[in-house]
């Protein structure tokens, strides 16, 4: 793998060889293996433009898991403020050493520009683009449904007769459309769930069906029920109902909570509005996965720079050399 840029041109093989990776990294994290040599020598920058705490902090421990040397670079604080480009940026953290280029933009396209424009020769990996994509937060939902439904090795398994219902702001969702593309990539059915004015217009496009009514889609008893956050930084009064409307019509109350199916999970990529998209009870309910997501994240975004910087087409085992 060169790069990891998003899911809607992964393919199904390579999607489960990282998911497959991801849980040979849980493996080693279960047996308290600290760290891996796999990526010794080897220089992961994560280049930070817009705020994070999971994301940034993920990659950080993973890429140190595997005893590669980490670069944190946020553009707060940093020569941006004055004017620097993203190619002067890069090259300079290229010309510190870097083998992979961990980034996080506020402009759709912007690593998909870093991994073609030839400025740097790093592998670059999507952290979160605008609303285009954040593929990593994709795997690591997928490797979270795939585990809860299929049990601790569910090695080569895709997620067919899977269903998701994904609720709230599709519009500004870069979660939402990773997570469409490779969902449904690996087999699953894909609803989502918002006020009309937060669904893209494009939606006809996308391998989802949508539905406005949460109840309507809770009644259906969807095997993981996907809250996003209402990103009210983006929103304008065009397209947002009031918080108090949102929260009565899309929010996951208790009484919404007790109405899914026994077996349903709740999920959220965070950070949560409590009380607005998700209550207390829903979020800290023993059907929320929401720090199991944040603990298989870090195994996933392990088995992104593993595959992108170890050559592992070679199929090498990638917990060769553990130690505890
Ligand atoms: N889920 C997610 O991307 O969270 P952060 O913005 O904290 O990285």
């Amino acid at each position: 793998m060169r790069h990891l840029l998003d899911t809607k041109t992964l393919s199904r093989a390579a999607a489960l060889r990282i998911l497959d990776v991801a849980e040979d990294m849980a493996d080693t994290q279960q047996r308290e293996v600290k760290k891996l040599p796999t990526l010794r020598g080897k220089t992961v920058v994560n280049l930070f433009f817009e705020d994070s705490t999971r994301t940034r902090i993920s990659f950080e421990a993973a890429a140190k898991r595997l005893s590669a040397d980490v670069i944190n670079f946020s553009a707060k604080g940093s020569s941006v403020s004055k004017g620097e480009s993203l190619q002067d940026t890069a090259q300079t953290l290229q010309a510190m050493g870097a083998d992979a280029v961990v980034i996080r933009h506020g402009a759709s396209g912007a690593p998909r520009t870093l991994a073609t424009s030839g400025w740097i020769t790093a592998g670059v990996v999507n952290a979160g683009d605008g609303t285009h994509e954040h593929p990593t937060q994709a795997l690591l939902d997928a490797f979270t449904i795939r585990k809860r439904r299929f049990g601790p090795d569910s090695r080569g398994r895709d997620l067919a007769g899977v269903s998701v219902t994904i609720v709230g702001d599709i519009l500004h969702s870069r979660v939402a459309r990773s997570n469409v593309w490779l969902l449904t990539t690996l087999g699953a059915d894909v609803t989502l769930v918002a006020p009309p004015t937060l669904i893209p217009q494009d939606v006809s496009a996308w391998p989802a069906r949508v539905v406005y009514d949460l109840d309507e889609a809770i009644a259906g008893g969807p095997d993981a029920l996907m809250m996003l956050r209402i990103q009210l930084e983006r929103m304008n009064a065009a397209y947002f109902p009031t918080e108090r409307e949102y929260s009565r019509r899309w929010g996951l109350d208790a009484r919404r909570l007790e109405a899914l199916g026994a077996d349903s999970i709740v999920m959220h990529p965070g950070p949560m509005n409590r009380g607005l998209e998700i209550s207390a009870e829903a979020a800290d309910s023993p059907r929320s996965t929401v720090l199991e997501q944040v603990t298989n994240g870090v195994s996933v975004r392990m088995a992104a720079l593993y595959l992108l910087l170890a050559g592992a087409e070679s199929g090498d085992d990638p917990r060769a050399g553990a130690e505890k």
